[in-house]
């Protein structure tokens, strides 16, 4: 069974509701209704949420959050829960996202607690992993992402990998403009399947979606998902227009 697609909208502090209903119209109007072989899927700010769903409703778009807490309810100021992302539509949600590991003390031992805290209430999560350009030039890539994918996945059976997808997102190829190559994207895709392989066994491996992610464009989309192992893409910047979030969506390989 091949895996499907999921291409997903990462918006971050974009749009307001009114900007947000204007684009998911545009989206709509413009996709197919039905994608059975890809999932398409977008994460707005929290208080566009409860419109986006409304605008969705009947699509084949997912709705996503940008992140969760791990508690059902409590004295967390600034913080969401999973039910109550559920209650405003969400099916989805993206969970160590780098500008949240860089800018807001994000820890793997966090990722890992969203990340069960999403499952056990019925969301998906997107678990972002990736290293930094330090990383990469210290020729450490491989240790910090196996180490990052070994954190997040921390405790989680077998059917939870297969319903979450990992996106690998190099920091250094986020809003940068500087996508990671294609063989680049393949060599730590193939590697993150190994190490769920060992964690979880070959058939969940096989089954996990991996997604890329750091400028993924129109132009650049056909050739990352030529790849065996890019099963979909994390996409920021190029999801808040229209025409090229359509465009990504619309990839051949
Ligand atoms: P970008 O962002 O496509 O603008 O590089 C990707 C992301 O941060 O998820």
């Amino acid at each position: 069974m091949p895996r499907r697609a999921v291409i997903a909208g990462n918006w971050k502090m974009h749009a307001t509701v009114a900007e947000t209903r204007a684009l998911l119209r545009g989206l709509r109007a413009r996709l197919a209704a039905e994608s059975p072989d890809r999932e398409i899927v977008v994460a707005p700010p929290y208080t566009a949420l409860a419109a986006a769903a409304e605008e969705l409703r009947g699509s084949a778009i997912d709705l996503a959050a940008q992140n969760v807490h791990w508690e059902s309810s409590g004295a967390f100021t600034g913080e969401i829960s999973a039910a109550m992302l559920l209650e405003a539509g969400c099916r989805w949600v993206i969970v160590g996202h780098s500008e949240r590991r860089q800018r807001f003390g994000e820890t793997d031992a966090n990722v890992n607690r969203r990340a069960r805290a999403a499952l056990a209430a019925g969301l998906r999560p997107i678990v972002c992993i990736g290293e930094t350009l330090g990383d990469r030039e210290a020729n450490r890539t491989i240790d910090v992402v196996r180490g990052q994918a070994r954190a997040a996945l921390l405790d989680l059976g077998a059917a939870d990998i297969e319903t979450l997808c990992i996106a690998y997102e190099p920091v250094w190829a986020i809003g940068t403009g500087r996508t990671a190559t294609p063989d680049q994207a393949e060599e730590v895709h193939a590697e993150v399947r190994r190490i769920v392989a060992e964690m979880a066994g070959a058939q969940t491996a096989n089954r996990l979606r991996i997604l890329y992610g750091g400028s993924v464009k129109p132009d650049n989309i056909d050739s990352l998902m030529a790849e065996p192992d890019i099963d979909g893409a994390l996409v920021g910047g190029a999801s808040l227009d229209v025409e090229s979030f359509a465009r990504i969506v619309e990839f051949q390989s």
